[in-house]
Order: structure tokens, then sequence, then C-alpha cells
């Protein structure tokens, strides 16, 4: 699926720079060109981010001994 139209930008390619680093939709552009265009993927390219940078539910379970 097409994050961003405008630099044709797939989800994959976002996470992908996501993984490798990017913290902010500007690094995500410098990093694959999404958001670099139009500017109305910025909203779709936060949620990514978000998601990407999430605590895991797993680190916030209790360890039990
Ligand atoms: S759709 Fe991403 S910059 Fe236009």
């Amino acid at each position: 699926m097409y994050v961003c139209i405008c630099a044709a930008v797939t989800d994959t390619e976002v996470r992908s720079c996501i993984a490798r680093g990017a913290r902010t939709v500007e690094e995500v552009g410098e990093a694959c060109e999404a958001g670099t265009g139009c500017g109305s993927c910025h909203d779709h390219i936060d949620v990514f981010l978000a998601a990407g940078h999430a605590p895991s539910e797993l680190a916030e379970l209790p360890i039990s001994a």
C-alpha cells in the first residue's frame, strides 16, 4: 500500500526507514523521500512513527519469578 503517492513510497519502505532509525517525518523523508511532496501524507507517516516507537506490550507485563 502506498503511504506517499507523490514519491511512490509504500508502507513497507516507511517501516524500513523507521526501523533503520528515522524518528521524525523529516527523517523519513530524508531516508526514502516519503512526505517530501505535497505533505498530505504526513499524518499517515506520523501513525507509522508512533506505532514503530510504541513500547512493546510485552515489555509492560509484570515480571514474575
Ligand atoms: S502524498 Fe506524500 S508528499 Fe504528497
